[in-house]
């Protein structure tokens, strides 16, 4: 039996990885022009951060994590997320000494997550995120959410939806834990297994579970927008008048709780239902106490991440992928091993002189050579045998016009030059 792949892994395969490059290329370029710098944090980490940085009650920590004993015997952790590598980041090298504040990151990378697998949920899957460290103000939240919204307007999705909520901050929560509690109590028996875990430790995950008995019993529990205290509603009301301002459409969702322990005020998800159940292709949110808890400065900081996995299926739902443009634009065609030396070293030529071409690699006919050069939607092709050879010439075809000429071997470099440049410009 030849081995397979890990479950909820996969192959992204050079057809699909391309609409990944050009969907990368796009986000970085947006992140570059919104100010953000590139961070890359290793793909594991000591336990403890994840443990302490996510949060001990949270499903991440608690089912979730690929975490082994090396042979120094430390516990490490396969990455489940990429805010908590980031805080790490930015209290170990010192970035809160950093001349340019806030600090404003991104990051893209694989993430690991033991998760039940299905459409859109994998095991290791792959985010893009942003962190601004260091500012605490509602417009700095506003800026995130535009950075997310304007990131999928450039990639062409449509109707997509911000749900927003505020989850209070340590002072609010505590009377809302407690009035949650004391509405949930009667109810308990009717709760799933996991939420009856949680109302002791994280009484306000219940509000978010899935289970439809969990989504009755709460349907009329108290909700933390009623508890919140002045900072945080005026906080949450300013980002609300930023939004509207930025023309960024939003619906207020008191039962969005995150799946992480570290937010604080703002958290928000954006949905593109066409997907199937697995529809939040980004979440994030404040999380004013995460840095001071993994050993740092009080640090005030807000970020996202988005599943790239989700984005692609999106954008191929919504059919907004297209085709790559810069397949080679000439192929040069050997007959023979001799022709082949010759047709070897004209490619390395054609390559240095920057003209994408290729070259046949498996000694196949002419027939069948020009046959895989019109599947490729090459342009030219170079063709090269026994009798060109010992004419020094090449025969350059037109592969779309159909026509064809001879043309020395010593010209060819600057033909296909002058051709390319012409090429380009026309397709510009
Ligand atoms: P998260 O909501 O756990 O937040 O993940 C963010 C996004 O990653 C989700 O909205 C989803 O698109 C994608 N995602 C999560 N799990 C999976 C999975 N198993 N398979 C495929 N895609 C998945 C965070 O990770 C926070 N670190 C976000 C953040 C940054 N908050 C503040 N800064």
């Amino acid at each position: 039996m030849p081995i397979q792949r890990l479950k909820g892994t996969q192959d992204i395969l050079p057809e699909t990885a391309e609409y990944w490059q050009d969907a990368e290329a796009i986000i970085r370029k947006t992140c570059r022009e919104f100010g953000y710098e590139e961070i890359r944090t290793p793909i594991f980490e000591l336990t403890e951060l994840f443990v302490r940085g996510v949060g001990e009650t949270t499903d991440i920590v608690n089912k979730e994590m690929y975490t082994f004993t090396d042979k120094g015997g430390n516990s490490l952790t396969l990455r489940p997320e990429g805010t908590a590598s980031v805080c790490r980041a930015y209290v170990e090298d010192k970035l809160y000494g950093q001349v340019q504040q806030p600090v404003k990151l991104y990051y893209m990378g694989a993430m690991f997550r033991h998760e039940k697998p299905q459409a859109g949920r994998f095991r290791q899957f792959h985010q893009f995120g942003v962190e601004v460290l260091g500012a605490d103000k509602p417009v700095v939240d506003a800026e995130v959410i535009h950075l997310a919204w304007e990131i999928y307007r450039r990639l062409g999705l449509t109707g997509l939806e911000v749900h927003l909520n505020s989850v209070g901050c340590p002072h609010c929560r505590a009377l809302h834990k407690q009035k949650l509690q004391e509405f949930l109590a009667p109810r308990l028996g009717a709760l799933c297994k996991d939420c009856q875990e949680r109302f002791e430790r994280n009484p306000l995950r219940i509000l978010d579970c899935k289970q439809p008995s969990c989504r009755e019993a709460t349907a009329d529990a108290p909700a933390i927008t009623e508890y919140l205290c002045e900072d945080c509603r005026s906080h949450a009301e300013r980002l609300q008048e930023l939004l509207a301002a930025a023309g960024i459409p939003y619906s207020i969702n008191p039962r969005l709780v995150r799946g992480l322990d570290y937010y604080r005020k703002t958290a928000f998800e954006i949905m593109v239902e066409e997907i199937g159940a697995q529809s939040a292709i980004c979440g994030g949110g404040r999380y004013d106490g995460l840095v001071e808890e993994i050993g740092g400065p009080p640090t005030p900081a807000i970020g996202f991440a988005m599943g790239l996995e989700r984005v692609l299926a999106a954008l191929r739902v919504q059919e907004k992928l297209s085709p790559r443009a810069d397949r080679p634009f000439a192929v040069v065609v050997t007959l023979g091993e001799r022709a082949t030396g010759l047709g070897f070293q004209t490619v390395s030529r054609l390559r240095q002189a920057g003209i994408p071409v290729s070259m046949d690699l498996l000694g196949r006919s002419l027939k069948s050579q020009l046959k895989a050069a019109d599947r490729n939607q090459i342009r030219v092709a170079l063709i090269l045998g026994d009798e060109e050879l010992d004419r020094g010439v090449m025969v350059v075809r037109d592969l779309i016009l159909g026509e064809q000429s001879e043309v020395s071997q010593d010209e060819i470099v600057r033909l296909m030059e002058e051709q390319y440049g012409k090429y380009q410009k026309d397709v510009r």
